[in-house]
């Protein structure tokens, strides 16, 4: 395995979704195995894939019921890109998941075993902090954190960043493994963006060059249950994510 990322922000709503459906496909398209990981009650990754009513398991069947990964995967309509899904359900066996001993390695220990089907795995985390996001940084070796423009979204990322330090531990250098990474990006906001490049100066040297405009057509493709690169092959957003699987795989 390559390389297991996690899509994390415990801010909502800032493109972690679409990031971890249209990195996934990236790869995928580029000719890599690809494992999609919903950890995320909403399951929006789950049904932005179109997978909603398509699978058997989900991803609490390896965190409580001891499931292997192989037993739980789906395959996804993209060659190379398969999915483990989530579903609302997901919320409840996170409370059982609180009584259960090694609570926070459970995914970790379920890719351990997991060495040889795929050269990528992609985590698509839930807006917080808590058990769940804490699997997902110890299963990791690598974060992506996007975030939007907003105030809200910046304000308190400092915070975010030393918490994810903590839990990959403060020998390890952060350009090693972090990246952030702009989303629904305005470059017509020229004072918003001047802002944002402030609140980001202290990362600078983390934050990824590739930006993801605000892209139109956004919606269809979540009624059409697609990643936008599926669903529309010329828009600025395929481009936009393209660019960005290709930048990663420079730094991998
Ligand atoms: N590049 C973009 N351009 C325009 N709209 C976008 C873009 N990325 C995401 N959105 C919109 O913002 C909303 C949130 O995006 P997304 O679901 O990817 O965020 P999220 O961080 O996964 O949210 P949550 O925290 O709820 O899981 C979506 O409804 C989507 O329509
Ligand atoms: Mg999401």
């Amino acid at each position: 395995m390559k390389k297991i990322i996690s899509v994390i922000n415990q801010k909502g709503g800032v493109g972690k979704t679409t990031t971890s459906t249209n990195l996934s496909c990236g790869l995928a398209l580029a000719g890599f195995r690809v494992l999609l990981i919903d950890l995320d009650p909403q399951a929006h990754s789950t049904i932005g894939m179109g997978m909603a009513d398509h699978c058997e398991y989900f991803v609490q069947d390896i965190l409580i019921n001891g499931r292997d990964i192989r037993e739980v995967v789906c395959k996804t309509p993209t060659e190379n890109l398969d999915i483990i899904a989530a579903n609302i359900h997901l919320s409840k066996a996170t409370n059982t998941l609180f009584n259960e001993h090694f609570r926070e390695m459970r995914l970790h220990n379920a890719l351990l075993k997991e060495t040889d089907n795929y050269d990528f795995v992609v985590i698509d985390c839930h807006p917080s902090l808590g058990i769940l996001e804490i699997n997902a940084l110890y299963a990791c070796n690598f974060i992506l954190v996007p975030t939007d423009t907003g105030r809200y979204s910046l304000e308190g990322f400092a915070d975010l960043i030393d918490t994810i330090r903590g839990i990959m531990g403060s020998d390890a250098n952060i350009r090693d493994y972090l990246r952030i990474l702009v989303t629904i990006f305005d470059s017509r906001e020229k004072g918003i963006n001047d802002w944002v490049d402030e609140q980001l100066a202290e990362f600078s040297e983390i934050v990824l060059s590739t930006k993801i405009r605000k892209i139109t057509g956004i919606k269809q493709a979540q009624i059409a249950e697609q990643p936008i690169m599926v669903y529309d092959e010329k828009s600025p957003g395929t481009e936009d994510y393209n660019k960005l699987t290709q930048e990663l795989l420079s730094i991998w």
